[in-house]
């Protein structure tokens, strides 16, 4: 007994900064260098967001000064909005704070942890508070220093100044200790000349330890501001609908879900009654005897059919899998409509493939449906057939009122007990939000999934710009070709919107300088910020390399003057770990993602693989011309004595000939 109670006396609740300080690798702060571009990535990031958010052409100075061995001061001066000095200690002193994290926007920053992560880890390294010169443009300019209070993660103000004057804009100014500064590549210096490509209408001037650069801007227009877009019904998980319905002003579940999701009306929200009685109604006869005769009213189509028809390619194991997904509607749906798939694509290969080609393909009727589906698309399937396929899988459900009736029809449930459950649904969204349990939007976001939307708009996404892209990188690397684009948005798990922009510039100084000869460079980013780190787990990194680059003319995939570009915008970009350096998307996770990536690739490489063989066949002929040249005149002497015509005039008429062609 004794014992129990004594683990309790060390129980005690830790604040979020305090996990961070234990945790700071999770924020970026590990390795002398990578801790320096953190520091200088939130600061200026935050100045960026600031001043497109208050539509300001940024300009932004970046000061590093050596104070010691790894020991540095850092300062960050923007001319964005200003931060009203109330919220000063807010916004450096409180972890999870910000004006970005509840709106569903392209901004840089998305969590409100980076400012205050700042002076976490200047407090932890030299125990000194940050020096915050603030002023919204009002002649009053705030001078505070604030420290931050661990414990109860809350900014404290050590002293506060104000001093009369015309400036507008924040200057954050902060000491540091286990950073240093270097040019190499994962430093500020590259950070910066990155983000400075990225962000063409932003001058960032940076003060090192050596010398002052200034990265000018290509682009004089400010970016016009991103809209704010709601989530989309098929991209939103239960969790999402909870965190929403703790913050939204509607009184009523109801009316939460017009106004917090895009693309639902009440109209809609009438619909979704109807969805979420058919799915209480399978849920109570689920494991019934009456749930075989439930099933066949809710599904059109008679898996089991399938099952029978095709007993003889599918393993035993498939077989019961299947049963029991059918034993767990609604939930199991979505693997339902998989396999579904897969059997509808058999069909039509069975149909389709000659005696022998079947033999062949029908070893892979074994596979799991995900690598069955992938493997017809790529070998037998028209992108117009897949698609007829899957208007079919669509429609594996029977409507919620033709379920009713069918129902009805054969006696299964009483006019009463309709009433009943209707009841009890209308008594759901007209809950108030804040009483939604995780079961109520776990029903809602299921039926939701279930009914047909049209696409999320994606009209909040701001690319930079292709023209824009171009310029910068000519610009910055005088390359002999660039070729940029910007595809359509597009949406990824379902509902979230994203968009790619692809550049590559070839020659000149493209690609990376390493032992005296010019190397493909991978430059990636994230709603226009550069991801420096761990390239080797990012997805972007895979997809630039899983290009065959021979094929588009390069003799040598690593040793060419190259610089890949590509910048994955979205309202929420999907990073594989806190750190936020690497994105997740692959063959099999995010998959809409990657193949954008791939196939903008692919057109920029088409583009410049034109270009190389402009350029060689212009060498070859420049090659073959001097070659002719050499010989002109002793050519000339010999048809001159030939025909008895002046030497000059013969010679001329050769070159004249050989320049036409
Ligand atoms: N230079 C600045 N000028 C004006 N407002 C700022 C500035 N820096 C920070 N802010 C405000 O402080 C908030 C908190 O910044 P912080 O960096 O902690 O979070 P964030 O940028 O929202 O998200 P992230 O953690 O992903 O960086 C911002 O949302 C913004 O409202
Ligand atoms: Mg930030």
């Amino acid at each position: 007994m004794g014992d129990k109670s004594s683990i309790f006396e060390e129980f005690r609740e830790h604040s979020i900064s305090e996990f961070f300080r234990k945790n700071r690798h999770m924020l970026g702060y590990s390795g002398k260098l990578r801790s320096m571009t953190t520091i200088v990535h939130e600061l200026v990031t935050n100045a960026l967001d600031a001043c497109e958010e208050a539509e300001i052409l940024p300009d932004i100075k970046v000061e590093i000064k050596k104070l010691g061995t790894d020991h540095y001061k850092v300062a960050v001066e923007d001319n964005g909005p200003g931060i009203p000095p109330e919220f000063v200690p807010k916004v450096f002193g409180k972890m999870l704070a910000g004006s970005k994290m509840h709106r569903f926007v392209q901004s840089r920053g998305q969590q409100g942890i980076g400012a205050a992560g700042v002076l976490l880890f200047a407090q932890v390294t030299t125990g000194k508070p940050l020096k915050i010169t603030t002023s919204t443009g009002d002649g009053k300019i705030h001078i505070m220093e604030v420290k931050m209070n661990i414990e109860k993660n809350e900014g404290e103000v050590l002293s506060h100044k104000v001093k009369k004057g015309r400036w507008r804009g924040t200057r954050v100014e902060g000491e540091f200790k286990e950073v240093t500064y270097s040019r190499r590549e994962q430093g500020p210096y590259e950070y910066l000349r990155r983000i400075s490509l990225s962000t063409p209408h932003a001058r960032i001037t940076l003060v090192d330890p050596e010398e002052t650069i200034v990265f000018e801007r290509t682009v004089d227009k400010i970016p016009a501001r991103p809209e704010e877009i709601k989530p989309h019904p098929y991209g939103i998980t239960p969790d999402e609908l909870l965190y929403i319905s703790r913050r939204t002003r509607a009184k009523k579940i109801s009316t939460m879900l017009v106004r917090e999701l895009s693309r639902v009306t009440p109209q809609r929200v009438k619909e979704l009654q109807d969805y979420i009685l058919r799915d209480k109604i399978l849920e109570k006869y689920r494991g019934s005897e009456l749930w075989n005769l439930i099933v066949k009213c809710y599904l059109k189509v008679d898996i089991e059919k399938y099952l029978k028809k095709f007993s003889e390619y599918l393993d035993k194991k498939e077989i019961e899998e299947v049963k029991s997904i059918i034993n767990a509607l609604p939930e199991s749906l979505s693997q339902l409509k998989n396999y579904y798939l897969k059997y509808l694509i058999m069909e039509y290969l069975i149909e389709k493939l000659s005696e022998e080609k079947l033999k062949e393909v029908k070893r892979h009727f074994k596979k799991r449906p995900e690598s069955f589906i992938d493997f017809a698309e790529r070998n037998y399937l028209s992108a117009s057939t897949m698609e007829e396929l899957k208007k079919k899988l669509r429609e594996i459900t029977r409507k919620p009122r033709e379920f009713i009736e069918a129902l009805k029809d054969r006696g299964m449930v009483s006019e009463e007990e309709l009433k009943k459950l209707r009841k009890e649904i209308e008594e759901l969204l007209d809950k108030p939000p804040k009483e939604m349990t995780w079961e109520d939007a776990e029903l809602i976001v299921r039926a939701l999934q279930d009914m047909e939307f049209i696409a999320p708009s994606t009209t909040g996404l701001r690319p930079i710009g292709a023209e824009n892209i171009e310029k910068s990188l000519k610009a910055a690397l005088k390359p002999q070709f660039v070729k940029a684009i910007t595809r359509k948005p597009k949406t990824y798990r379902g509902g979230i919107p994203f968009a790619v922009e692809v550049a590559l510039a070839y020659g000149g100084n493209a690609g990376r300088e390493s032992e005296g000869t010019r190397k493909m460079e991978i430059m990636r980013f994230a709603n226009h910020v550069p991801l420096l780190f761990d390239a080797s787990g990012c997805g972007i990194t895979n997809a630039v390399k899983s290009i065959n680059w021979r094929r588009y003319g390069l003799k040598n995939e690593e040793e060419v003057p190259l610089t890949v570009f590509v910048n994955l915008i979205s309202t929420h970009i999907p990073y594989t770990s806190a750190g936020k350096q690497a994105i997740a998307c692959g063959p099999e996770e995010n998959e809409e993602i990657y193949n954008e990536i791939r196939q903008s690739l692919m057109i920029c490489a088409r583009e410049l693989e034109k270009y190389l063989a402009r350029i060689r066949r212009e060498m070859e002929e420049e090659k073959k011309r001097k070659y002719i040249l050499k010989y002109a005149t002793i050519f000339a002497e010999g048809l001159a004595n030939i025909t008895n015509r002046p030497k000059e005039e013969i010679e001329r008429r050769i070159v004249e000939l050989l320049s036409k062609s």
